[in-house]
């Protein structure tokens, strides 16, 4: 037991020693009742021993699991709580326990200055999905590039063939699981990169292969599902039984938006599995995936708000940026994307 608080406070620091937590400092970690209760004393500790000033914000609330505080997406006990607020505005750092990350409150914590990281899975995801700057470097490597691009095309050997054509409207976003920068959102462990079209810029067809993931229904597909798409958005889904379980599945939220083309983008992370853990950072983070994506886009400052998100991680693609071919069959290849041995 004493051994593994001793690791679980030595990685945590470690952590924090990334997020350059000084002396003079003031970290709040943010919690509610018990969840996560063993991460807020850690971190609290960890905090300390770089010499920062550690702020238990721990809310008075049921305890819930990971889960559960994920479908509340967008919402928390914070709304009501100014003086917890107010703590977390004036704090150099949040560690966000309570799954705050996506709401109104965690632009106005951002807003004051405050970096923030999202923490909630568990302890073995944690500790495989480290960060390092070398995922820091590759990861702001691949935002320099999606950024400056003009177009991004996609192919895979069961008939994928699509491109995006960028106009520089939207905010890409980039995760490489710390934060250094004062205002700067992370989620630990990540790993990704991703970016949206110009509205009405995505032409071409996804065909999934069987393997690859259907988020948040958490499913590896067993055979393939195709997506036919035009002028940004999903005009056709076809398939078996799986395409019309899908299908279907979006039809229940009674939004046409729910079809519209969202982000696309590539996993950073060497050490994701291609695997439906926890919430399903893995198979986003995924060393050389394409991560494609249906619905909403107001995280990269558009105004689709559906609540149907369907992130579909795809091994094995080949793409191009500008014409550049980036990614071979799964396989980085420009060195400044690539990580060292890979
Ligand atoms: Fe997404």
């Amino acid at each position: 037991m004493a051994a593994a608080k001793k690791e679980m406070l030595e990685l945590f620091r470690r952590e924090l020693e990334l997020c350059k937590v000084r002396k003079g400092e003031t970290v709040a970690v943010l919690s509610v009742g018990d969840s996560l209760r063993d991460y807020a004393t850690a971190f609290l500790a960890a905090a300390r021993q770089l010499g920062a000033t550690a702020l238990d914000v721990n809310l008075e609330g049921k305890s819930t699991s990971v889960g559960d505080r994920m479908k509340e997406f967008g919402r928390n006990p914070l709304a009501d709580n100014p003086k917890a607020m107010a703590k977390l505005k004036n704090a150099d750092m949040v560690v966000d326990l309570l799954v705050a990350s996506f709401s109104a409150q965690e632009l106005e914590i951002r807003a004051a200055g405050a970096r923030m990281l999202l923490v909630c899975e568990d302890f073995e995801t944690l500790k495989r999905l480290s960060p390092t700057p070398a995922l820091r470097d590759r990861t702001e490597a691949a935002l320099r590039r999606l950024h400056k691009a003009k177009t991004f095309r996609f192919t895979n050997l069961v008939g994928t063939d699509v491109t995006y054509e960028f106009d520089g409207k939207y905010r890409p976003l980039m995760e490489y699981g710390y934060v250094a920068e004062p205002g700067r959102w992370d989620h630990w462990p990540a790993g990704l990169v991703a970016n949206c079209a110009r509205d009405g810029a995505v032409n071409g067809r996804v065909v999934m292969n069987e393997g690859d993931i259907v988020y948040p229904r958490m499913e590896f597909l067993a055979t393939p599902v195709e997506f036919v798409i035009e002028r940004g958005a999903v005009t056709r889904i076809k398939g078996g039984k799986e395409a019309d379980d899908l299908r279907r599945w979006m039809d229940g939220y009674k939004d046409p938006r729910a079809y519209a083309v969202s982000h696309i983008g590539w996993g950073t992370h060497t050490g994701a599995e291609w695997s439906l853990k926890g919430i399903g950072m893995d198979g986003r983070s995924y060393y050389g995936n394409v991560l494609f994506s249906l619905g909403p886009n107001v995280e990269f400052g558009g105004t689709n708000d559906t609540a149907c998100h369907l992130d579909l991680p795809m091994r094995g693609c080949s793409a191009w940026l500008d014409g550049e071919r980036i990614i071979a069959n799964g396989r980085l290849l420009p060195d400044d994307l690539r990580a060292v041995g890979f």
